[in-house]
């Protein structure tokens, strides 16, 4: 069997490319989804979550729902010109037939991990709220988790949900200052590196011409979020922000890394910026990042072998 991974997820089309590239993965065995808020309300990434694993025919794979709104302020709202409507890059009713589990997501998340102590992976895909309500319940699992990877945040780099956020931390940045300060193994995959991996649009017409399901759902899924990043980014292709965690859990050295504290904003207009401190560490720290934890943060990538993987999986089987 595969590394042991849970992945928290607001699917969302670039949330749907990671799974479905996890799913075809032989080295990670992907034991639960659990949903939550972002691209999508919950209820509308829950039911893409289902659909998803009903595609690809891992009906066997539990989905748990998370949490409705973050942990300070209401859901901002979901993003129908990035990810479509139905949160799936269309209009088409998403109509599951299986059910999520009657546990919430907190909960699934603490079990799992109690349940191969030290063996499981955290991948989370959206905003940080699940995995900071897991923690405020059950402190002790951080050392229950082999590691924790985050798509989400900007260390050096704009970010794009506002001038200087990414949109998973924006989306619950009070989430995200508790995850990154828990003290657990923590990787942070933001935009330094996702923004350096463009996959171009002859690369995804063969992801999309494929004939394996997976394909054939993402065929429907990809061209509005196309069209979105080729309109706002300027570029012929699509940022893989969710697949690249996949790609750094199936190989890291294909990544750089610093080791930095990092708090996130909560205040005011730079609110859900993520920030290092990259000099003194320990006493001579400034007040806010002494005796916060090192995260991993990706701040270099090999793109085209991000997306040679990510072709790879996804155009296999059919
Ligand atoms: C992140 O935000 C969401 O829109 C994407 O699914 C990804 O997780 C990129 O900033
Ligand atoms: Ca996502």
């Amino acid at each position: 069997m595969g590394r042991p991974v849970i992945i928290d997820t607001d699917p969302g089309v670039d949330d749907a490319m990671a799974i479905l590239m996890a799913l075809a993965s032989p080295e990670l065995e992907v034991l639960a989804l659990t949903t939550i808020f972002g691209n999508a309300a919950t209820d509308r990434t829950t039911r893409n979550a289902l659909t998803i694993l009903e595609t690809a025919g891992r009906t066997d794979i539990p989905v748990s729902a998370g949490a409705v709104d973050p942990i300070a302020v209401p859901f901002k709202g979901p993003v129908p010109f990035v990810h479509g409507e139905n949160g799936l890059g269309g209009t088409r009713t998403i109509s599951p037939t299986t059910e999520v589990t009657q546990a919430l997501a907190a909960e699934t998340i603490y079990t799992l991990a109690s349940d191969r102590p030290g063996e499981v992976t955290l991948l989370a895909l959206g905003p940080l709220t699940n995995l900071a309500v897991a923690l405020d319940a059950h402190p002790d699992l951080i050392d229950l988790v082999d590691e924790v990877v985050v798509m989400g945040g900007n260390a050096l780099v704009p970010g794009n949900a506002t001038p200087v956020a990414e949109a998973n931390i924006n989306n619950d940045p009070e989430a995200a200052d508790a995850v990154f300060g828990a003290g657990w193994p923590i990787t942070m995959v933001g935009l330094d590196v996702t923004h350096q991996v463009n996959l171009p649009g002859a690369v995804i017409d063969t992801i999309t011409a494929a004939s394996n399901p997976g394909a054939r759902l993402l065929a429907e899924a990809i061209p509005l979020y196309r069209a979105f990043f080729e309109a706002t980014n300027n570029i012929d292709g699509i940022y893989v922000h969710d697949p690249s965690t996949v790609a750094y859990l199936l190989e890291p050295d294909i990544f750089t890394t610093d080791h930095w504290p990092v708090r996130v904003e909560t205040e005011s207009f730079s609110r859900g910026k993520t920030w290092p401190n990259m000099g003194d560490t320990d006493d001579a720290a400034p007040p806010a990042w002494r005796g916060r934890p090192v995260v991993n943060v990706c701040t270099g990538v090999n793109g085209d072998r991000v997306v040679e993987l990510l072709a790879d999986r996804l155009t296999k089987g059919g």
